[in-house]
This record gives structure tokens, C-alpha cells and sequence, in this order.
């Protein structure tokens, strides 16, 4: 029955094709390095399912934001694991991305042909890190709001456009319910947007290119 229906949906989306190209291609001999992209994958998927549920119950008000994050540790049903998973998801992804990037850079793996990949990379890494900055804020506890005031002022720091930069970030001179409507917004808009389609883009070079092999003595 099974073997049916997917023989019957292959003649009509032809989705062995794409699963032979994603999962059956050929890889060089690797070593356990090559799987920290994979990890990073996981733990995106794993922020964006628990970020999903957390969106049920969080409310991105100043009067609402801190008590609804303790109703959802304390009252909802495993709202603490959905809380806990999110939180202690966020700080590994970023550990795992940057050794990621380290066996990139260890392996030479961003010499030509993968120079594109590498610069969606950076680009991945920034957007990691701009969702640490904005996931910061929301709790909406003492030190939420002042490391947000700290991390908003180093980037009013630079000459000319560094005032501006400030306000664009806090949505005025002091933090306000505009900065947390904005971090919010970019927090569960703006930055897994960006993310999915440099992801996309990442995988699609990966496959199309291949992984590069290790790298023997003196190449
Ligand atoms: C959300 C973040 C990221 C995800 C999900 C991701 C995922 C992946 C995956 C699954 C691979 C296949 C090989 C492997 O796992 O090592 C890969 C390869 C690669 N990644 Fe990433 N990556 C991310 C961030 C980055 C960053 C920050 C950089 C560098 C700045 C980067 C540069 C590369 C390069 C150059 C390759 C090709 C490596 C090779 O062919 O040996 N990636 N990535």
C-alpha cells in the first residue's frame, strides 16, 4: 500500500529524484567535523518548532512580556522545556555554528569553488548572532533591558552614523515598548526569513557543489 502511494506520487512530483540528490549523492571520505553543519541545521529547526510554540503564550508588551514568560515556565504544560530547549538551544547554536566555521577554516573548505557558500555563511553567522541580540530583550527582566541598553549604545558608539543607528534600534532615544515591538518583529519575522532562504541557498551549493574532501599534507 505504502510502496503504491509513493510510486503513484513519484510518477506525478518525481520526489525520488530529489530525494537521491539530497540524501543518496556522493561524499568524499569525511571525518565527524563534517557533521557541525548538520548540528547547526538541527538547531535551527529545534529554535524555530520551540520559538513557534513560545509565540503562543508570549505577549511583546512592556506590561505583559515578563509575566507571560513566568506563566509559561511555571503554568503551561511543558512550557519550562519548551522555554528551557529555546534558551539553551540559542547559546549552543551559536558555539556550534563558530566551530563549524573553524573546520571551514581549518579545511581551506572556502577556497574556490565554495567562495559563495562561505559569504552566505557569514551572513548565516551575523544573522545568528542578531537573533541572540533580539531574543535577549524579551523576557523583558532587569537584565534584558539593561544589556540591551548597554548593547544599544555600543552601537551608537561609531563617529556620524552611530546616533542614528541608536535610534533606529531603539526606536527613539530610550528603550521603550517601540523597542521591544521591534525586536520582537525582528526576532520572529525579519531574521527567520532571512535565515530560511540564506539556509536554502547554503544547502543548494552545498548539494550542487559537493563537499570539499580533507585536506591532504601541503595542499
Ligand atoms: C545556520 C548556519 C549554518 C548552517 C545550517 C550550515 C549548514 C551547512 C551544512 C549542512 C554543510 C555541509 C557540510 C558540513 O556540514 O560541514 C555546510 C557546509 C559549508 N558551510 Fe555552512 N552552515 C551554516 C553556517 C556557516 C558559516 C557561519 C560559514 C562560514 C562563515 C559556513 C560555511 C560553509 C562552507 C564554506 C561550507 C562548504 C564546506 C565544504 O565543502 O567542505 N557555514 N554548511
Amino acid at each position: 500500500m505504502a510502496i503504491k502511494l509513493a510510486d503513484w506520487l513519484d510518477e506525478r512530483i518525481g520526489w525520488r529524484d530529489v530525494w537521491k540528490t539530497i540524501f543518496l549523492r556522493n561524499v568524499p571520505k569525511v571525518n565527524w567535523f563534517y557533521t557541525l553543519g548538520s548540528a547547526t541545521l538541527f538547531l535551527a529547526l529545534n529554535q524555530a518548532v520551540t520559538g513557534i510554540l513560545l509565540t503562543v503564550y508570549y505577549v511583546p508588551t512592556p506590561d505583559h512580556a515578563y509575566d507571560s514568560v513566568q506563566f509559561i515556565t511555571t503554568q503551561v504544560t511543558a512550557g519550562w522545556l519548551i522555554r528551557g530547549l529555546h534558551h539553551w538551544g540559542a547559546s549552543a547554536m551559536v558555539v556550534v555554528v563558530v566551530l563549524h566555521m573553524l573546520r571551514v577554516i581549518f579545511y581551506g573548505a572556502y577556497k574556490f569553488p565554495r567562495e559563495i557558500t562561505w559569504m552566505t555563511g557569514v551572513i548565516l553567522l551575523l544573522v545568528v548572532i542578531g537573533f541572540g541580540f533580539t531574543g535577549y530583550l524579551l523576557p523583558w527582566d532587569q537584565k534584558a533591558f539593561w544589556a540591551t541598553t548597554v548593547g544599544t549604545r555600543i552601537a551608537g558608539t561609531p563617529p556620524l552614523i552611530g546616533d542614528y543607528l541608536l535610534r533606529i534600534l531603539r526606536g527613539g532615544t530610550d528603550l521603550s515598548a517601540v523597542t521591544l515591538a521591534r525586536f520582537y518583529g525582528a526576532h520572529i519575522w525579519a531574521l527567520p526569513a532571512t535565515l530560511a532562504l540564506l539556509i536554502i541557498g547554503h544547502l543548494y551549493l552545498v548539494i550542487k557543489i559537493g563537499i570539499s574532501a580533507v585536506p591532504k599534507k601541503g595542499e
